[in-house]
């Protein structure tokens, strides 16, 4: 059985990683070709993002119907092909449940605007405050109200995300058991694990305005939240020992996670949380340009490292995703210290505890798109706040740098795979262009160089499944006011682990709390570190080190 605490997980985005069929767009053949690489990386599970039939207004997360493939994507015998040959390599699949909403399209959505009053209830369908004004002052996380009008109904619907997008009612037993099957059809497929997206906000409380905010105290870690997900966890995927799950909660508190995660409060083996990727942000305001906050970024990492550590719980341990820019343009540095700073975030990352995720194209430190026309964008939240921002006033030149740097296509260009012509992604017209850098960062040239950032990760993950005590080590931060270095401390049967990273460029001397002598260098960014480290050390720009003593 797969321990998913000595686990990595690698994350494929199926429409952007290969197209086997000239259309442009990835499919599952096309990942089932590359297994051989993700093999190498030594992974242990692919998280593959929704590839179910799709009108694909957010690109698969609007599900039309969860039993089937979207042809796009290709056949359900593409994906038992996938499953067995994933296994072959001793790898296995964890598929994308997005249960807070469905597609507009849905069947029971369909029949819900038709008038059928089963299904109307597994929506939340609500009347009007008074004529022409929504139920609430909710604002949708994509932009504009939550509520949608419907004039044959005279009642609006519920969308936190897109319009296209209305929010299902758990508060009706038939929706949840309706979701039950859905996880045990994909469970008698061979699949090992899921992620459930948005979880956190399937439970919605009162539905009154909000005076502070957009909306989201009224359902965020919702009142039964933990009700239903030890009984969606006791209904279907808690029948099998072997399956991991991994919750993605928005905006949720440390508390919540306790829960989510705890080893024995039955519900999820780990969680997503976003707060360290906000520290970029203003507040909860994603549309601004603001310096990431170094100090901010630390403090939440090390919140969340001990904080479930002392309750028993169990974070999944991340930069990157296909919501989120490169990390590599976000908290390192393109250019010059590219490599450096890329193995330098990694190297934070895969010394925790936790289980580390690995989006598509990290490993090859892939960069943000910097895209400059709003026609290169695809993603709907990207587009609806281009339009958002200028009618705030601002000119569309401030509207285009807010995009380059927190668009969601940042995440999303193709997958480079070498010097050919689109990256090697695709013969055909790419959805979405390809990064231009793919000439120089491309998985083909990194896998024959043995300094590069993808063998770098290799060796990441391949480190812990050699010392326990990065899977298992308990977690301690180290000087935690210094503003420019981010350091910590594993222990584990008298074993210790010291990780050390120089977030900047400017040289440091760095002096360890509880001192280096006898500490040897297990993996370090620079190819010359002598093994043997005193007990201050100088760390050169964007500079990470694991060092390890034995007893
Ligand atoms: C999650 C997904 C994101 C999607 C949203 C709505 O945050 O990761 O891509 O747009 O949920 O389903």
């Amino acid at each position: 059985m797969t321990d998913f605490k000595k686990s990595v997980v690698y994350q494929i985005y199926p429409k952007s990683f290969c197209d086997s069929n000239h259309d442009g767009l990835g499919d599952l053949q096309g990942v089932i070709g590359k297994l051989d690489y993700i093999k190498e990386l030594g992974v242990d599970y692919i998280w593959m993002t929704p590839f179910f039939v799709s009108p694909q207004n957010d690109n698969g997360y609007d599900v039309e119907d969860y039993y089937h493939i979207d042809p796009r994507y290709g056949t359900m015998e593409d994906f038992e092909r996938l499953v067995h040959e994933a296994d072959q390599r001793g790898i296995r699949l964890m598929l994308d449940m997005v249960f807070n909403h469905t597609s507009s399209r849905h069947e029971w959505f369909r029949k819900a605007l038709a008038g059928d009053e089963k299904y109307k209830k597994y929506y939340i369908f609500k009347k009007g405050k008074e004529q022409g004004k929504a139920p609430t002052n909710w604002e949708s996380k994509f932009g504009g109200s939550a509520w949608e009008y419907v004039p044959g109904m005279d009642e609006y619907y519920l969308h936190l995300f897109d319009v296209s997008q209305p929010d299902l009612n758990w508060d009706n037993e038939e929706v949840r058991l309706e979701l039950q099957k859905v996880i045990r059809f994909w469970m008698e497929k061979g699949v090992k694990g899921f992620r459930f997206d948005v979880v956190n906000l399937v439970s919605k409380g009162e539905f009154a305005d909000d005076e502070e905010g957009d909306g989201r105290k009224f359902y965020t870690d919702g009142p039964n939240i933990h009700r239903y997900l030890k009984e969606l966890n006791a209904q279907s995927f808690g029948k099998d020992a072997e399956i991991v799950t991994v919750g993605e909660m928005s905006s949720t508190s440390l508390e919540n996670c306790f829960q989510y995660a705890g080893e024995d409060s039955g519900e999820l083996s780990m969680v997503f949380s976003f707060h360290h990727l906000k520290v970029d942000f203003m507040g909860n305001e994603k549309w601004v340009l603001v310096p990431a906050d170094f100090m901010k970024l630390k403090k939440i990492l090390f919140d969340w490292q001990a904080g479930m550590e002392k309750h028993n719980a169990w974070n999944a341990v991340f930069w990157c995703n296909h919501d989120q820019p490169r990390v590599v343009s976000r908290f390192g540095r393109e250019g010059k210290y590219w490599k450096e700073s890329a193995k330098m975030l990694a190297t934070v990352i895969h010394g925790m505890r936790g289980t580390p995720y690995i989006y598509q194209g990290e490993e090859i430190g892939m960069t943000n798109a910097g895209f400059h026309d709003i026609s290169q964008y695809r993603d709907v939240e990207s587009l609806n706040h281009f339009r958002i921002l200028q009618e705030k006033g601002l000119t569309q030149e401030d509207a285009y740098r807010i995009l380059q740097v927190h668009s969601r296509d940042n995440g999303r260009t193709p997958m480079q795979w070498n010097a050919d012509k689109n990256g090697g992604f695709t013969d055909g017209g790419p959805w979405i262009e390809v990064n231009g850098n793919y000439k120089d960062i491309n998985a083909a040239q990194q896998m024959g160089d043995e300094d590069s950032i993808f063998r770098y990760y290799q060796k990441l993950v391949s480190l812990r499944k050699e010392y326990d005590i990065i899977a298992y080590g308990s977690f301690q931060a180290l000087d935690e006011r210094n503003p420019s270095v981010l350091a910590y401390m594993r222990e584990y049967e008298g074993q210790k682990l010291v990780v050390v990273c120089n977030f900047y460029e400017k040289e440091r001397n760095w002096k360890c709390p509880v001192g280096l002598w006898g500490y040897r260098c297990l993996l370090g960014n620079y190819k010359d570190r002598k093994m043997e480290v005193g007990e201050e050390a100088t760390l050169r720009p964007y500079e990470a080190m694991i060092l390890y003593k034995e007893r």
